[in-house]
This record gives structure tokens, sequence and C-alpha cells, in this order.
């Protein structure tokens, strides 16, 4: 996480070091149509893609990368698309914890876990014990994920009055799974050309530099990442504060 001595918001420092980088995967569907081919066909494009920018946030330095997977309203999506996701994940999980594990990546999986099939449940468990040692990288997979939700989930655990920033955003990892503190995002990237949020870590995002592109999840590439990381390099953050008190 790129540390900022100014901002109360700043919430409880990961240990992983590098910025926190998240990401909607947006576009899948467009591609796949674009291209004549299924839906499905374009998530698994979206996966290989997944694949490359993991390997490239290692090499850049990336601390911690969230991936938005799947939001709690895309339940509402046709079943065989959920289904065929829901077994994507499990895929992916299975295939990529060896690899997670060699090059130092702890993987975990942000979200409700109640409503996933026991099976995707019991891989999750599994990776995540796997890789729990991983030094190098954080990798959140964000599934049945949904920032409101989390929100007033960790607001009902509340107990008494007077919680801080910090021990809410402990409160609002916990109810989602991750035992690290929720991490202040950094850089949020959205593919697919919308420029929105929808219900993606609408907490930890309070300072996150926004970057939005236009080109499709499957098209966008390590080089793309790369450029992305430029771009937020150069920006002036301010935390609220005055340009002068910053380059003080
Ligand atoms: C949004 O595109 C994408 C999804 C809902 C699924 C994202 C999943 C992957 C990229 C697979 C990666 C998996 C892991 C485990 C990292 P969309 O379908 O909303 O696209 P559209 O807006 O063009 O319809």
């Amino acid at each position: 996480m790129q540390k900022s001595r100014h901002s109360g918001a700043q919430s409880a420092i990961s240990s992983f070091s590098g910025p926190h980088v998240a990401v909607i995967m947006d576009g899948n569907g467009r591609w796949a149509t674009a291209h004549g081919l299924t839906r499905s066909a374009g998530h698994e494009a979206g996966l290989r893609t997944a694949r490359e920018i993991v390997e490239a946030s290692v090499r850049e330095g990336v601390g911690t990368l969230t991936l938005y997977a799947f939001s709690s309203d895309n339940w509402k999506r046709p079943t065989p698309e959920v289904t065929a996701l829901m077994r994507l994940f499990r895929r992916a999980l299975l295939g990529e914890a060896k690899r997670c594990l060699e090059n130092g990546v702890r993987l975990t999986i942000l979200g409700r876990r109640d409503r996933l099939p026991s099976s995707l449940r019991h891989t999750i468990e599994q990776v995540e014990a796997l890789t729990a040692s991983g030094a190098r990288m954080h990798l959140r997979v964000a599934v049945d994920y949904s920032a409101r939700d989390a929100v007033l989930r960790a607001a009902a655990a509340l107990r008494g009055d007077g919680v801080t920033r910090e021990q809410f955003s402990e409160l609002l990892a916990r109810v989602d799974h991750d035992r690290l503190p929720a991490c202040e995002v950094d850089l949020l990237i959205r593919t697919g050309g919308e420029q929105r949020l929808s219900d993606f870590l609408l907490w930890e995002c309070a300072y996150a530099e926004l970057l939005f592109v236009e080109k499709m999840w499957p098209e966008f590439t390590a080089d793309d990442l790369g450029e992305a990381l430029a771009d937020f390099r150069g920006r002036n953050r301010r935390f609220g504060l005055a340009p002068e008190q910053v380059a003080s």
C-alpha cells in the first residue's frame, strides 16, 4: 500500500508492500459477442487475462491485487451462466494454487461463502490454506461480493460505540472471510468502458485513484497494467490536504 502520513482515512496497513490495485474485470460478454463466441467463452478468455495480470502484478511489485470476479448481483444472471462461472472459479483456483505457492502469492477469496456450491467452498479452504505463507503479493478474488452488504454486516457486528476507522476496516475484512484488515485501495481499474463502481470496495476506495479503460477485459494486457501503474505513480494524491501541504 502506498503509505500516506496525511489521511485519517488510511486504515490498517497490510503487511504486503506495494500498492493495492483493485480491478473490475468488465467486458467478457461483449468481447465474446463481438467475436461470435458464447459468453462462457468470454469468461474463459477473461480467466486467461486474469492469469497474465496476476503474473504481471507480481513483477510490477503490486502488494495486493483484488479482482472482482462475481458480484452478489451477478446471481441474477441466467442460471447456465452462473453455473458455468462457479465451475470456472473452482477450476481456476485448483489450477492456480500451485503457481501461487511457487511465486509467493497468498490467495484468498473475499465475499460471502454461504451461497457458494459446497465443492467451491471446499476448494477455497484448500487453496487458502495451501498459499497462506505467501508473502510476496496478496491476491484476493471477490466472489459473491457486495460492498454495501459487507458494510451492513460489519455495522451489525459492532459492539458498543466509538469504533475507529481501523477497527471498522478489520470488521469489514472479517465479515468477508479475510483475516487481514481491509486495506485501502490505491488504484482501481475498470475495463469495459463503463465508469462506475458497481458495489465494489466502497469503503476501501475512499481515496482510490480511478482509471477507466475502454478495452474489454480479455483485451487487457500486462503492458496495459504497466501503463496504468505508471499513470498512478504520476498522480498527485492529497487525501484532503492542500497542494502546498503535500509538496512540503
Ligand atoms: C464481467 O464481464 C465479468 C464477470 C462477471 C466474470 C469475471 C470472471 C473472470 C474474468 C474469470 C476470472 C476468474 C478468476 C478466478 C480470477 P461481463 O460478463 O459483465 O461482461 P459484459 O459487461 O460485456 O457483459
